[in-house]
């Protein structure tokens, strides 16, 4: 089928022209006059041809000796596994060529040795809610609350003594996640694939399904994704010494708190996501996660990400997959236990053992919410829970244990197939990535709507 019978108000020239300015746009706004920080553009030049193999120099983790299929639960300090060999060459394919202290100035470089390696996805900067910013191209996800930096009643919290309700007074609406995503060659010839130069998604059919063109990912594919915090080091301690940007981001006020108006202000590097396809696991994808701690061993910044832990499967014979007397323990993550509280102090897990970041939600886990990455049918505009899957959490997430909303979200989904939930017959799946879904929504709201939804308040994220 093609792209033009699906999204039907996408078929003159003049709104083509549009949709490839729309979905290529670099920032929600342009700096303002006088700024001379660093300016963000979008790297689209995605690969017109299939890299090839990728071999050990750009694709390292898979020559490691690992087993994502033993049906035990794992231990990150095992001396015969490779955990953290693993993870640690996924970090080093990632910041290969960055400025190691990963300075406002340098940002993310793309070209790290002058032709484009890494590759952004496209109509990220069309919501002016939470859209792209003009220093670093970030955009705006989950607020955090002091809880998720620095203990809560959750298992292995470590809660930090030094805890101030200062903090909580100071941050009364927690603290914003600015973040910047890339895609390496592989990925970014899938993106190019799915966006053409029109701007306009490419559908194809696959297996009953109708999917984007370029997808899956090929065998190659690597993701990186750099998390900031507006948090500072007086109440997150082992923030202490990162690096801070400067982003166009939500200005705040102390009656309303966070607002649509956009003001450049501090954030702090936090978190590090990084993805790849690996064809030994069971959904093809490993997704792994670092956090910045002050207090590690290391020179430089990016020396100072310690390795989190590893997830390639949702564990779905554990609860809430199934009732908690059937649920064995999760054998699909690996958790870095060791490293909490020494160094991190404090990391909240995912949804029973699974993996899940300091930012994330702690009910939900990495390839749970990522293996729900839909866009909806015939060019709707994306409802999550209604025409698409409820990513975000469902009532009773990771509590009503064997319900089908949780099987489904706890499943370990392989493109193409449909959603395990028949409510979302027909969505088209996006292969785990979550920005596409932001890009499939953006332009579903352009092609239904031709102006993006006007920004609402921040606080409610
Ligand atoms: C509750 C949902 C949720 C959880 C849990 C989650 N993410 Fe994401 N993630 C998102 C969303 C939404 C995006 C896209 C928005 C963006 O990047 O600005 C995203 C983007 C990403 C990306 C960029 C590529 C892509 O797929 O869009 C990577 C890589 C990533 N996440 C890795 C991780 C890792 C690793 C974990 C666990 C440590 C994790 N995520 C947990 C929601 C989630």
């Amino acid at each position: 089928m093609l792209a033009s019978t699906l999204f039907a108000l996408s078929t003159t020239g003049a709104f083509a022209q549009t949709a490839a300015e729309n979905g290529f746009a670099n920032a929600v706004n342009d700096p303002p006059p006088g700024y001379s920080g660093p300016v963000f553009e979008l790297s689209h030049d995605y690969p017109a041809e299939h890299p090839g193999d990728c071999g050990p120099d750009d694709c390292p983790w898979l020559s490691i000796d690992v087993d994502f299929t033993t049906g035990v639960p794992l231990d990150w300090d095992d001396p015969d596994s490779n955990w953290n060999a693993y993870i640690m060459s996924m970090l080093d394919v990632a910041i290969r060529g960055q400025d190691p202290n990963f300075s406002n100035e340098a940002g993310f470089n793309t070209a790290p040795n002058g032709y484009p390696e890494w590759f952004h996805v496209p109509w990220m900067a069309y919501d002016p809610s939470a859209g792209r910013e003009f220093a670093h191209g970030t955009t705006n996800e989950r607020t955090a609350h002091l809880s998720d930096f620095v203990g809560s009643p959750m298992p292995n919290a470590t809660p930090l003594t030094a805890m101030s309700n200062d903090c909580q007074a100071q941050f009364p609406h927690g603290f914003e996640s600015w973040a910047v995503g890339v895609y390496n060659a592989w990925g970014g010839y899938a993106i190019g694939q799915a966006f053409p130069e029109d701007g306009m998604p490419a559908l194809t059919q696959w297996g009953g399904q109708v999917v984007p063109r370029g997808l899956p990912f090929p065998d190659g594919t690597m993701v990186a994704k750099f998390l900031t915090t507006n948090a500072t080091p007086d109440c997150v301690q082992y923030l202490e010494g990162s690096s801070v940007w400067m982003v166009n981001r939500h200005a705040y006020s102390d009656s309303t708190g966070y607002t649509c108006e956009r003001a450049l202000q501090e954030t702090r590097l936090t978190q590090v996501d990084v993805a790849v396809i690996d064809p030994r696991s069971p959904t093809r994808w490993v997704y792994g996660t670092f956090g910045y701690s002050g207090n590690a061993e290391g020179d430089t910044v990016l020396e100072r990400l310690v390795p989190l832990g590893l997830q390639w499967g949702s564990d779905p014979k554990t609860f809430p997959a199934v009732p908690r007397a059937l649920s064995v323990p999760a054998t699909e993550s690996v958790l870095n236990l060791g490293i909490v509280p020494d160094v991190i102090e404090y990391e909240h897990w995912g949804c029973e053992g699974r993996l899940a970041g300091p930012v994330d939600n702690p009910v939900s886990s990495c390839l749970s919410c990522h293996a729900s990455s839909f866009a909806a049918a015939n060019g709707a505009i994306p409802v999550m829970g209604t025409n698409v899957p409820p990513s975000f959490g469902f009532s009773g997430i990771c509590a009503a244990g064997g319900s089908a909303q949780n099987a489904a979200y706890f499943s370990n989904y392989n493109f193409p197939q449909a959603y395990p939930d028949a409510a979302y017959a027909g969505a088209v799946p996006l292969d785990t990535s979550l920005q596409l879904a932001v890009a499939f929504t953006q332009y579903a709201t352009f092609a239904n709507n031709g102006a993006p939804n006007a920004c609402t308040n921040p606080n409610q994220f």
